[in-house]
């Protein structure tokens, strides 16, 4: 089965995690298929903006956990790099439509979308300390500068889910609107964007990033590293057969 959806329809390509079994967790193949299908995007001149969503009532439950357990000690971030790259450096405006939990990695990716809309059920987290490892992909940096240090400071350290009404407050998502009208105001608005002048849109965007990007690069790097590190941990090993062990599956067999 492909668990990432492709389509595109009036201008606007539709990216959607499809793994609904499993929250849609991201596993590596899915990273690798969304990083092509957003090639395709940007390739396709008929696309001019890319919505992304989930299926069933995830969004994203962020990084199949399976893979942290397996990941060895390897010096590039691997195909989950690549995913969180081409978000980063995607040409075509992402808006999110946040259908339900984002976790981990499917939160990170939020700060890099143009635009963030969440049904009223979502909850985002971002539990990389309670699971023993650290920020990634500069999210030390975005979180921050998108609602404030205190703020980000919650989040991360204290690693709890906020409701989507408590994202809005915290600037990590435009708006909110009832589950069952969420895929065709988010659809409507990447219209919307795709209906701009292009040009103004291409280099809006990139002064939008540009006090960003400088030091993007080099904190990915350090927090990849760390979280490298950290996850040969007895307190991470904890945390991922943890996460199995409470639905009494041997480790590794949820995938
Ligand atoms: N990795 C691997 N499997 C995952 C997963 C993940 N990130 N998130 C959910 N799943 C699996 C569960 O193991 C379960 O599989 P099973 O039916 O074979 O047992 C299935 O998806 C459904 O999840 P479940 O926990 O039963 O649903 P829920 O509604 O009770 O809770 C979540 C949903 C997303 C809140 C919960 O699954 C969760 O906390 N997941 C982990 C999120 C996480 O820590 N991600 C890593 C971030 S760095």
């Amino acid at each position: 089965m492909n668990h990432i959806e492709y389509s595109v329809a009036h201008s606007v390509a539709t990216i959607r995690f499809n793994r609904p079994e499993k929250k849609n967790a991201i596993t590596l193949e899915m990273y690798v298929d969304f990083t092509k299908a957003l090639a395709k995007a940007n390739a396709d001149a008929d696309v001019r903006a890319v919505l992304i969503t989930g299926a069933g009532n995830a969004f994203t439950s962020g990084n199949d956990i399976a893979n942290f357990r397996e990941r060895t000690g390897r010096e590039d971030g691997g195909a989950a790099e690549q995913f969180m790259l081409s978000i980063v450096n995607s040409d075509k405006p992402l808006v999110a439509a946040v259908n339900g939990v984002a976790i981990g990695v499917g939160a990170t990716m939020l700060l890099h979308c143009d635009l963030v809309y969440a049904s009223d059920n979502a909850t985002i987290k971002m539990p990389f300390v309670s699971l023993g490892i650290c920020s990634e992909f500069s999210s030390s940096l975005t979180l921050p500068a998108v609602m404030g240090m205190q703020r980000a400071t919650e989040m991360l350290l204290l690693g709890d889910a906020i409701d989507a009404r408590k994202a809005m407050e915290f600037g990590f998502v435009n708006a909110v609107y009832e589950l069952e009208q969420l895929h065709e105001i988010a659809f409507a608005a990447a219209q919307r964007i795709a209906q701009q002048p292009s040009e103004s849109v291409r280099t809006t965007r990139e002064f939008l990033r540009a006090a960003l990007r400088p030091n993007y690069a080099q904190r990915l790097v350090e927090e990849r590293r760390m979280i490298t590190e950290l996850l040969g941990s007895p307190d991470a090993r904890r945390a991922f057969d943890g996460f199995f062990a409470r639905r009494g599956n041997a480790p590794g067999a949820a995938v």
